[in-house]
C-alpha cells in the first residue's frame, strides 16, 4: 500500500516521519476524511477548503494548490486500487528538533500526507433500522470549529459507546439550564420535533460538510432547520434523532442509551433519500 508524502508516493510502512513532528509531540495538526468512489472524491472543495482556512487560522502554511492535491489523491486511490473508499488527509506544522511550544515563525515545513484505504465496516442495520449512541461528556477545548488532530476526548467518547454496545457517543456540555447537545466523536446531530427540524448550532463544534449538505437540502425541501443550542432533554424527547458525517452519511439513531425512537423516521428517511440523491448527482 502506498501512502503520499510531502510530494512524494511512498510505501505506507516506510517510517517516512521524523520522531519530532509537532503532529506528535503537539498534536499541532489538521485532517480531514472524504469519502471516495472509483476516480470521484465526493465533496472535494467543501474540505480543501475548511482546512485551509483552519490552516491559515492556526499559522500553518497550505503547501500546494488544491488541484495539485486533487491530482496526487487519484493517483494515489488508483495505485492503492481502492474503489469504494476513504481518502484521509493530514497536515501538521512539520518537524521541530527543539520541542518548543511556541513555535518558529519561519521555516517551518509543514508535513502533508495522504491516505486511500476501502471504507470502513459499518453494520448496515445502523441505516436500517437505527444506531445506539451514548451521552457522554465534551472534554475539549475551545478551537472545536477545526478538524484538529487533538483527538482525545473524542477517542474516549466513541470508545464508552463502543464499549457499551452503541455506534457513536452525544457529547454534551453544561450551562445553568443544564446538559446542551454538542456533537458526537465524529458526526453531528439533529433532532425532530413537530415536523421541524432542529440541529446545535456551530458554537465551538466542527462545522461538518454533512450537516451543511444535509441542512441546505432540507431547506430546499420544505423542511424548516433551526441551528441553535439543544439540550439534552429535548433530544429524549425528539419525535426522531439522526446524525451525519462523512462516512456515516445520514444515520437513523434508534436508542440513547434506554431511550427508543422510531427509526428511521419519516423526515430522516427523507434526509437520507436527498442525500444519497445529492451524492449520486455529484459523481
Ligand atoms: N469525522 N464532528 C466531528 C468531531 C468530526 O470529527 C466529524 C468528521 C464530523 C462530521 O463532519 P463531516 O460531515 O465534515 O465529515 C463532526 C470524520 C468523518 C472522522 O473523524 O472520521
Amino acid at each position: 500500500m502506498k501512502a503520499f508524502l510531502n510530494g512524494k508516493f511512498i510505501e505506507k510502512k516506510e517510517k517516512a516521519i521524523a520522531l519530532e513532528d509537532r503532529g506528535f509531540t503537539f498534536g499541532d495538526g489538521l485532517f480531514e476524511v472524504l469519502r471516495t468512489k472509483n476516480s470521484h472524491i465526493f465533496f472535494f472543495e467543501d474540505h480543501l477548503l475548511r482546512m485551509k482556512y483552519s490552516a491559515e487560522f492556526l499559522g500553518i502554511p497550505f503547501p500546494y494548490s488544491f488541484d495539485y492535491i486533487k491530482e496526487m489523491a487519484l493517483e494515489l486511490i488508483s495505485l492503492n486500487k481502492v474503489n469504494d473508499g476513504e481518502l484521509y488527509i493530514e497536515l501538521t506544522r512539520g518537524t521541530d528538533l527543539n520541542r518548543e511550544h511556541r513555535y518558529p515563525s519561519e521555516d517551518m515545513q509543514p508535513t502533508f500526507f495522504m491516505l486511500a484505504f476501502p471504507l470502513r465496516q459499518i453494520d448496515p442495520e445502523n441505516w436500517k433500522h437505527g444506531a445506539t449512541v451514548f451521552p457522554y461528556p465534551d472534554l475539549r477545548h475551545r478551537l472545536c470549529e477545526h478538524k484538529t488532530i487533538n483527538l482525545l476526548p473524542n477517542v474516549l467518547a466513541k470508545n464508552f459507546a463502543y464499549a457499551h454496545g452503541g455506534y457513536e457517543a452525544l457529547m454534551y456540555r453544561e450551562d445553568h439550564m443544564g446538559k446542551y447537545v454538542t456533537e458526537g466523536g465524529s458526526s453531528n446531530y439533529f433532532i425532530v420535533k413537530n415536523g421541524r427540524v432542529i440541529t446545535p448550532e456551530i458554537d465551538n463544534i466542527l462545522p461538518g460538510i454533512t450537516r451543511a449538505k444535509v441542512i441546505k437540502i432540507l431547506k430546499s425541501h420544505g423542511i424548516e432547520v433551526i441551528e441553535r443550542r439543544v439540550y439534552l432533554e429535548e433530544f429524549l424527547n425528539a419525535d426522531e434523532v439522526f446524525l451525519v458525517s462523512t462516512v456515516s452519511k445520514v444515520m437513523p439513531v434508534r436508542k440513547i442509551a434506554d431511550r427508543e425512537f422510531t427509526a428511521p423516521g419519516e423526515i430522516t428517511m427523507t434526509a437520507m433519500k436527498l442525500y444519497g440523491r445529492l451524492m449520486e448527482e455529484e459523481k
